[in-house]
């Protein structure tokens, strides 16, 4: 597929997942791949990657939340950071988080690309019992935390695309001049 293709083809699959139509595992890894090739402050390479599609794993997953794709997609990439993306927003971390959303985006398009259906699930994973409990099923060690999960398949209905702002009310051409809504 096209590059801008790609782009304009990807949206948040927030409705279910078909569970049945399993992901292949080269499938997996190019993603994951091209989640590591994305740039990173100072090329840290910060973010790290589980890959999920053990049923036994999955199974543990879904009892964390009742979120429609943790519950339905039959694949996911946790992508991890270092706790201290949450505690305080200095330069360092700021990187950190900018560096996770750039691997993100990545794998994002990846996805897409090769025909699957994927979204970018933070919310069940705030500090607390839930990042515990999903740090504890994926043996990660507290030096490392969970910050989001993508799950990745083919959906098992289309879901609904949501409509970005016009060109002009996001971008502006050697100035400021971008036309901001009357509720700003
Ligand atoms: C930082 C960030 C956090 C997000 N967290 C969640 C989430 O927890 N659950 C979810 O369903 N979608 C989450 N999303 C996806 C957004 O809701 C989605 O990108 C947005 O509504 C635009 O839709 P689109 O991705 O289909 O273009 C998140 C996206 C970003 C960038």
């Amino acid at each position: 597929m096209e590059f801008f293709q790609v782009v304009a083809k990807r949206y948040s699959h927030k409705t279910a997942f078909d569970s049945e139509k399993k992901v292949a595992e080269e499938d997996l890894i190019k993603i994951v791949e091209a989640g590591m090739a994305a740039p990173s402050a100072g090329n840290s390479q910060s973010p790290e990657f589980i890959i999920i599609n053990d049923e036994s794993v999955i199974e543990e997953l879904r009892k964390i939340s009742d979120n429609v794709p943790l519950n339905t997609a039959p694949a996911f990439i946790a992508v991890l950071t270092r706790p201290r993306a949450r505690e305080v927003l200095d330069i360092a971390t700021e990187c950190l988080i900018a560096d996770l959303s750039a691997s993100t985006v990545q794998m994002l398009l990846a996805a897409t690309a090769l025909g699957y259906c994927c979204g970018w699930v933070d919310g069940p994973f705030v500090p607390g019992d839930a990042q515990a409990k999903i740090c504890e099923i994926l043996s990660v060690p507290s030096d490392r935390m969970v910050l989001l999960v993508i799950p990745v398949g083919y959906p098992a209905e289309a879901g609904p695309r949501r409509e970005k702002k016009p060109f002009e009310q996001r971008a502006s051409w050697n100035q400021y001049e971008v036309e901001r809504e009357a509720q700003e």
